[in-house]
Protein backbone atom coordinates (compact mmCIF):
# COMPACT_ATOMS: atom_id res chain seq x y z
CA UNK A 1 0.00 0.00 0.00
CA UNK A 2 1.24 3.35 -1.27
CA UNK A 3 2.48 5.56 2.42
CA UNK A 4 -0.83 7.17 3.76
CA UNK A 5 -0.50 10.87 5.31
CA UNK A 6 -2.97 11.33 8.37
CA UNK A 7 -1.10 14.68 9.15
CA UNK A 8 0.37 16.29 6.40
CA UNK A 9 -2.30 17.59 3.93
CA UNK A 10 -2.16 17.02 0.06
CA UNK A 11 -1.63 21.18 0.34
CA UNK A 12 1.49 20.53 2.83
CA UNK A 13 2.64 17.94 0.70
CA UNK A 14 2.62 20.01 -2.36
CA UNK A 15 4.19 22.77 -0.57
CA UNK A 16 7.37 21.04 1.06
CA UNK A 17 7.99 19.25 -2.50
CA UNK A 18 7.95 22.65 -4.56
CA UNK A 19 9.89 25.13 -1.67
CA UNK A 20 11.94 22.32 0.40
CA UNK A 21 9.88 23.99 3.75
CA UNK A 22 7.11 23.68 5.72
CA UNK A 23 5.28 26.31 8.31
CA UNK A 24 3.47 24.67 10.90
CA UNK A 25 1.57 27.66 12.93
CA UNK A 26 1.35 27.70 16.27
CA UNK A 27 2.72 24.48 17.78
CA UNK A 28 5.09 24.76 20.30
CA UNK A 29 3.41 24.75 23.62
CA UNK A 30 3.11 28.02 25.19
CA UNK A 31 4.34 26.69 28.47
CA UNK A 32 7.96 25.97 27.02
CA UNK A 33 8.32 29.16 25.23
CA UNK A 34 7.62 31.25 28.92
CA UNK A 35 9.51 28.60 30.82
CA UNK A 36 12.82 28.86 28.65
CA UNK A 37 12.44 32.42 27.87
CA UNK A 38 11.91 32.85 31.49
CA UNK A 39 15.62 33.60 32.55
CA UNK A 40 17.27 34.25 28.65
CA UNK A 41 18.25 37.71 29.78
CA UNK A 42 19.76 36.00 32.79
CA UNK A 43 21.29 33.75 30.78
CA UNK A 44 22.42 36.49 28.13
CA UNK A 45 23.80 38.79 30.93
CA UNK A 46 22.20 41.66 29.66
CA UNK A 47 18.78 43.62 30.42
CA UNK A 48 15.88 43.29 28.28
CA UNK A 49 14.90 47.13 28.88
CA UNK A 50 18.35 48.57 28.23
CA UNK A 51 20.10 48.48 25.04
CA UNK A 52 23.44 49.55 26.13
CA UNK A 53 23.67 46.10 27.59
CA UNK A 54 23.05 44.48 24.36
CA UNK A 55 26.80 43.62 23.36
CA UNK A 56 26.69 41.66 20.60
CA UNK A 57 24.40 41.83 17.40
CA UNK A 58 24.02 37.83 17.10
CA UNK A 59 24.46 34.81 20.00
CA UNK A 60 24.07 31.33 19.74
CA UNK A 61 23.66 29.57 23.44
CA UNK A 62 23.87 26.64 24.86
CA UNK A 63 20.97 23.94 25.80
CA UNK A 64 20.16 23.97 29.55
CA UNK A 65 16.89 22.26 28.95
CA UNK A 66 15.27 19.60 26.61
CA UNK A 67 12.33 17.88 26.05
CA UNK A 68 11.16 14.83 24.06
CA UNK A 69 10.04 16.79 20.39
CA UNK A 70 6.46 15.60 20.38
CA UNK A 71 6.01 17.24 23.49
CA UNK A 72 7.44 20.59 22.45
CA UNK A 73 5.69 20.71 19.48
CA UNK A 74 3.21 18.09 18.91
CA UNK A 75 1.70 18.81 15.71
CA UNK A 76 4.73 19.94 14.02
CA UNK A 77 6.42 16.76 15.06
CA UNK A 78 3.74 14.66 13.51
CA UNK A 79 4.27 16.07 10.27
CA UNK A 80 8.11 15.71 10.77
CA UNK A 81 7.52 12.23 11.58
CA UNK A 82 5.57 12.10 8.14
CA UNK A 83 7.90 14.01 5.75
CA UNK A 84 10.56 11.18 6.96
CA UNK A 85 8.37 8.59 6.30
CA UNK A 86 7.41 7.66 9.80
CA UNK A 87 8.28 8.04 13.30
CA UNK A 88 9.96 4.28 13.25
CA UNK A 89 12.57 5.77 11.04
CA UNK A 90 13.95 8.51 13.39
CA UNK A 91 17.12 7.86 15.06
CA UNK A 92 15.28 7.32 18.82
CA UNK A 93 18.70 9.30 20.34
CA UNK A 94 19.89 11.73 18.70
CA UNK A 95 18.43 14.97 18.67
CA UNK A 96 14.87 13.54 19.84
CA UNK A 97 14.94 16.20 22.52
CA UNK A 98 14.25 19.64 21.85
CA UNK A 99 15.22 22.44 24.03
CA UNK A 100 16.19 26.11 24.76
CA UNK A 101 20.01 26.87 22.37
CA UNK A 102 18.16 29.93 21.78
CA UNK A 103 19.86 31.85 18.50
CA UNK A 104 19.71 35.53 19.53
CA UNK A 105 19.54 38.40 16.76
CA UNK A 106 19.47 41.75 18.34
CA UNK A 107 20.09 43.88 15.13
CA UNK A 108 21.66 46.89 15.95
CA UNK A 109 20.91 50.58 16.41
CA UNK A 110 22.69 51.19 12.88
CA UNK A 111 20.81 48.70 11.13
CA UNK A 112 17.79 49.87 12.53
CA UNK A 113 18.40 53.80 11.14
CA UNK A 114 19.50 52.59 8.02
CA UNK A 115 16.61 51.64 5.27
CA UNK A 116 18.82 48.90 3.97
CA UNK A 117 16.95 46.05 2.34
CA UNK A 118 18.40 41.89 2.37
CA UNK A 119 20.33 41.33 -0.14
CA UNK A 120 20.04 37.68 -0.31
CA UNK A 121 23.22 37.00 -2.51
CA UNK A 122 25.33 39.04 -0.39
CA UNK A 123 24.55 37.01 2.71
CA UNK A 124 27.46 35.50 4.39
CA UNK A 125 27.04 32.40 6.16
CA UNK A 126 25.21 30.27 3.48
CA UNK A 127 25.10 26.80 4.66
CA UNK A 128 23.48 23.25 5.60
CA UNK A 129 23.28 22.14 8.81
CA UNK A 130 25.70 19.31 8.82
CA UNK A 131 28.64 20.14 11.12
CA UNK A 132 28.56 16.60 12.39
CA UNK A 133 28.87 14.27 9.87
CA UNK A 134 30.59 13.10 5.95
CA UNK A 135 27.71 14.34 3.70
CA UNK A 136 26.68 11.95 0.72
CA UNK A 137 23.80 12.48 -1.21
CA UNK A 138 21.66 9.88 0.49
CA UNK A 139 22.69 11.61 4.08
CA UNK A 140 19.93 11.19 6.57
CA UNK A 141 22.47 12.38 9.78
CA UNK A 142 20.25 15.02 9.32
CA UNK A 143 17.28 14.78 7.51
CA UNK A 144 14.92 18.04 8.63
CA UNK A 145 16.35 21.23 9.77
CA UNK A 146 13.82 22.98 12.16
CA UNK A 147 13.21 26.42 12.91
CA UNK A 148 11.46 26.72 16.44
CA UNK A 149 10.24 30.27 16.49
CA UNK A 150 10.15 31.76 20.25
CA UNK A 151 9.69 34.94 19.39
CA UNK A 152 7.26 36.65 16.52
CA UNK A 153 9.72 37.50 13.65
CA UNK A 154 8.00 40.10 11.93
CA UNK A 155 9.27 41.44 8.44
CA UNK A 156 12.94 42.93 7.96
CA UNK A 157 13.05 41.91 11.83
CA UNK A 158 15.88 39.07 10.94
CA UNK A 159 14.02 35.66 9.92
CA UNK A 160 15.74 33.49 8.41
CA UNK A 161 16.64 33.06 5.13
CA UNK A 162 15.77 30.24 2.43
CA UNK A 163 17.81 29.66 -0.59
CA UNK A 164 14.69 27.45 -2.63
CA UNK A 165 16.82 26.35 -5.85
CA UNK A 166 19.55 26.02 -3.62
CA UNK A 167 18.54 22.59 -2.73
CA UNK A 168 19.07 21.00 -6.39
CA UNK A 169 22.42 22.34 -6.89
CA UNK A 170 23.22 21.01 -3.40
CA UNK A 171 21.59 17.63 -4.34
CA UNK A 172 23.90 17.66 -8.02
CA UNK A 173 26.67 18.81 -5.59
CA UNK A 174 26.70 15.53 -3.42
CA UNK A 175 25.98 13.44 -6.29
CA UNK A 176 28.60 14.60 -8.42
CA UNK A 177 31.23 13.93 -5.02
CA UNK A 178 30.88 10.10 -3.58
CA UNK A 179 33.60 10.34 -1.68
CA UNK A 180 31.41 12.72 0.00
CA UNK A 181 32.42 16.44 2.56
CA UNK A 182 33.56 16.56 5.67
CA UNK A 183 33.16 19.36 8.18
CA UNK A 184 33.82 22.08 8.32
CA UNK A 185 32.99 22.76 4.74
CA UNK A 186 34.52 24.45 1.98
CA UNK A 187 32.75 27.83 1.84
CA UNK A 188 32.95 28.33 -1.45
CA UNK A 189 30.98 24.89 -2.58
CA UNK A 190 27.99 27.02 -0.76
CA UNK A 191 28.65 30.38 -2.49
CA UNK A 192 28.79 29.00 -6.03
CA UNK A 193 25.60 27.64 -5.47
CA UNK A 194 24.12 30.75 -4.14
CA UNK A 195 25.70 33.24 -6.80
CA UNK A 196 23.09 31.03 -8.91
CA UNK A 197 19.51 31.39 -7.07
CA UNK A 198 17.29 33.32 -7.66
CA UNK A 199 14.56 31.78 -5.27
CA UNK A 200 15.04 33.71 -1.79
CA UNK A 201 12.30 32.97 0.44
CA UNK A 202 12.73 34.58 4.31
CA UNK A 203 10.93 33.42 7.31
CA UNK A 204 8.62 35.82 9.01
CA UNK A 205 6.52 34.33 12.22
CA UNK A 206 4.30 34.42 15.09
CA UNK A 207 5.93 32.67 18.45
CA UNK A 208 5.09 29.37 18.77
CA UNK A 209 5.38 28.62 14.79
CA UNK A 210 7.65 25.47 13.53
CA UNK A 211 9.20 25.92 9.98
CA UNK A 212 10.40 22.31 8.71
CA UNK A 213 12.92 22.65 6.17
CA UNK A 214 14.56 19.55 4.16
CA UNK A 215 18.08 19.82 5.73
CA UNK A 216 19.57 20.26 2.20
CA UNK A 217 18.11 23.72 1.50
CA UNK A 218 20.29 26.59 2.22
CA UNK A 219 19.84 28.75 4.43
CA UNK A 220 21.41 31.74 6.46
CA UNK A 221 21.04 34.30 9.31
CA UNK A 222 19.81 38.02 7.45
CA UNK A 223 20.47 41.28 9.68
CA UNK A 224 17.71 42.39 12.46
CA UNK A 225 16.54 46.37 10.84
CA UNK A 226 14.13 46.33 13.86
CA UNK A 227 16.75 46.09 16.91
CA UNK A 228 14.62 43.52 19.01
CA UNK A 229 15.52 40.62 20.34
CA UNK A 230 14.72 37.64 17.51
CA UNK A 231 14.84 33.87 19.65
CA UNK A 232 14.37 30.87 17.76
CA UNK A 233 16.31 27.73 18.28
CA UNK A 234 17.50 25.44 15.46
CA UNK A 235 16.86 21.32 15.84
CA UNK A 236 17.24 18.97 13.71
CA UNK A 237 15.87 15.10 12.96
CA UNK A 238 17.64 12.33 12.48
CA UNK A 239 17.51 9.14 10.82
CA UNK A 240 18.49 5.88 11.88
CA UNK A 241 19.41 5.12 7.85
CA UNK A 242 20.83 6.75 5.36
CA UNK A 243 17.96 7.13 2.47
CA UNK A 244 16.54 5.01 -0.23
CA UNK A 245 17.52 6.37 -3.38
CA UNK A 246 16.39 2.82 -5.12
CA UNK A 247 13.15 1.69 -4.15
CA UNK A 248 11.94 -1.36 -5.86
CA UNK A 249 8.26 -0.01 -5.36
CA UNK A 250 9.17 3.45 -5.86
CA UNK A 251 7.52 4.69 -3.00
CA UNK A 252 9.88 7.44 -1.34
CA UNK A 253 9.29 9.65 1.58
CA UNK A 254 9.13 12.96 0.48
CA UNK A 255 12.59 14.19 1.58
CA UNK A 256 13.94 11.08 -0.81
CA UNK A 257 11.23 12.45 -3.21
CA UNK A 258 12.88 16.28 -3.19
CA UNK A 259 16.72 14.72 -3.79
CA UNK A 260 15.44 12.26 -6.42
CA UNK A 261 13.66 14.96 -8.41
CA UNK A 262 16.54 17.15 -7.76
CA UNK A 263 18.94 14.92 -9.61
CA UNK A 264 16.26 14.60 -12.27
CA UNK A 265 15.56 10.39 -11.43
CA UNK A 266 12.19 11.03 -9.84
CA UNK A 267 11.73 7.30 -9.94
CA UNK A 268 15.37 6.51 -8.18
CA UNK A 269 18.92 6.22 -8.71
CA UNK A 270 19.99 3.46 -11.18
CA UNK A 271 22.42 1.35 -8.04
CA UNK A 272 25.15 2.11 -11.28
CA UNK A 273 24.98 5.50 -10.71
CA UNK A 274 26.24 5.32 -7.03
CA UNK A 275 29.34 4.46 -5.81
CA UNK A 276 30.03 6.37 -2.70
CA UNK A 277 33.87 5.70 -2.16
CA UNK A 278 34.41 6.31 1.86
CA UNK A 279 32.63 5.23 4.84
CA UNK A 280 30.07 6.78 6.57
CA UNK A 281 31.36 9.06 9.47
CA UNK A 282 30.00 11.14 12.86
CA UNK A 283 31.55 13.49 14.72
CA UNK A 284 31.39 15.84 17.87
CA UNK A 285 28.94 18.62 16.20
CA UNK A 286 31.31 21.31 15.23
CA UNK A 287 29.32 24.37 16.07
CA UNK A 288 28.59 23.26 19.49
CA UNK A 289 32.01 23.98 21.10
CA UNK A 290 31.61 27.55 21.03
CA UNK A 291 27.92 27.49 22.33
CA UNK A 292 29.08 25.10 25.51
CA UNK A 293 32.02 27.56 26.43
CA UNK A 294 29.33 29.67 27.34
CA UNK A 295 27.94 27.24 29.92
CA UNK A 296 30.32 27.96 33.19
CA UNK A 297 28.96 31.63 32.47
CA UNK A 298 25.38 31.20 32.04
CA UNK A 299 25.04 28.95 35.31
CA UNK A 300 27.05 31.21 37.27
CA UNK A 301 24.71 33.84 36.53
CA UNK A 302 21.36 31.85 36.73
CA UNK A 303 22.54 30.83 40.63
CA UNK A 304 23.60 33.99 41.51
CA UNK A 305 19.71 35.22 40.31
CA UNK A 306 18.03 32.45 42.48
CA UNK A 307 20.16 33.45 45.45
CA UNK A 308 18.90 37.25 44.65
CA UNK A 309 15.61 35.98 44.81
CA UNK A 310 16.18 33.89 47.97
CA UNK A 311 16.42 30.96 45.88
CA UNK A 312 18.92 27.78 46.39
CA UNK A 313 20.60 26.17 43.42
CA UNK A 314 18.15 23.80 42.94
CA UNK A 315 15.64 26.28 41.64
CA UNK A 316 17.84 26.74 38.62
CA UNK A 317 16.58 24.70 36.09
CA UNK A 318 19.60 23.20 34.46
CA UNK A 319 20.82 19.86 33.16
CA UNK A 320 24.22 20.66 33.85
CA UNK A 321 23.02 20.74 37.59
CA UNK A 322 21.30 17.40 37.40
CA UNK A 323 24.19 15.12 37.63
CA UNK A 324 26.38 12.63 36.36
CA UNK A 325 23.84 10.56 34.64
CA UNK A 326 21.56 12.88 33.36
CA UNK A 327 24.47 14.82 31.65
CA UNK A 328 25.55 11.85 30.22
CA UNK A 329 22.47 11.56 28.60
CA UNK A 330 22.65 14.94 27.37
CA UNK A 331 25.64 14.52 25.97
CA UNK A 332 24.94 11.36 24.28
CA UNK A 333 21.57 12.88 22.79
CA UNK A 334 23.47 15.41 21.39
CA UNK A 335 26.89 14.17 20.24
CA UNK A 336 29.04 15.86 22.36
CA UNK A 337 30.58 12.23 23.09
CA UNK A 338 32.34 12.19 19.88
CA UNK A 339 35.19 13.11 18.61
CA UNK A 340 35.86 16.14 15.87
CA UNK A 341 35.93 15.15 12.51
CA UNK A 342 39.46 15.21 10.44
CA UNK A 343 39.52 19.05 9.80
CA UNK A 344 39.17 19.92 13.94
CA UNK A 345 36.56 22.45 14.61
CA UNK A 346 36.42 26.06 12.89
CA UNK A 347 36.15 28.63 15.44
CA UNK A 348 36.53 32.15 13.98
CA UNK A 349 38.64 30.99 10.90
CA UNK A 350 41.20 29.16 13.68
CA UNK A 351 41.25 25.57 13.79
CA UNK A 352 41.62 23.45 17.08
CA UNK A 353 42.49 20.09 17.82
CA UNK A 354 42.26 17.68 14.62
CA UNK A 355 43.40 14.85 16.68
CA UNK A 356 40.36 13.42 17.82
CA UNK A 357 40.01 14.01 21.06
CA UNK A 358 36.28 13.73 22.57
CA UNK A 359 35.33 17.33 23.36
CA UNK A 360 32.93 16.39 25.69
CA UNK A 361 35.50 16.07 28.35
CA UNK A 362 36.32 19.82 27.58
CA UNK A 363 32.93 20.91 29.19
CA UNK A 364 32.62 19.33 32.24
CA UNK A 365 31.28 21.95 34.75
CA UNK A 366 32.61 22.19 38.19
CA UNK A 367 29.27 22.54 39.97
CA UNK A 368 30.31 22.13 43.45
CA UNK A 369 32.66 24.96 42.80
CA UNK A 370 29.84 26.95 41.34
CA UNK A 371 26.76 26.48 43.57
CA UNK A 372 29.24 27.41 46.39
CA UNK A 373 30.21 30.61 45.04
CA UNK A 374 26.39 31.21 44.40
FE1 LIG B 1 21.77 26.50 10.02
Amino acid sequence: MPRQYHHLTPEDRAHFLEHGWLRVPSSIKKKYIDAWLSDMWVRLGMDENDKTTWNTEYLKLPRHREEKAEEVCPEAWEKMCELVGGEEMVDPVRERYYGDQFIVNFGTEELARSKAKVDYHALPGWHCDNDWYRSFVDSSNNALTVILCFTDIPASGGGTALAEDSLKMWCETLFANPAGFDPPYDKQLYSDIIAKCTKFSQIEAKAGDVFITHSFLLHTQTPNFLNYARVIANPHVNLREPYNLNRSNGDYTLCEQIILNSLGHPAGIPISLYNQTRPRAVYYPNSSWAKRERIPGELARMLADAKRRGLGPDSVDSVYLKGDEALKEHEWRNGYDKAAGPGGLGLGGAMINGTGVPYGENHVVDVKKLTSAS
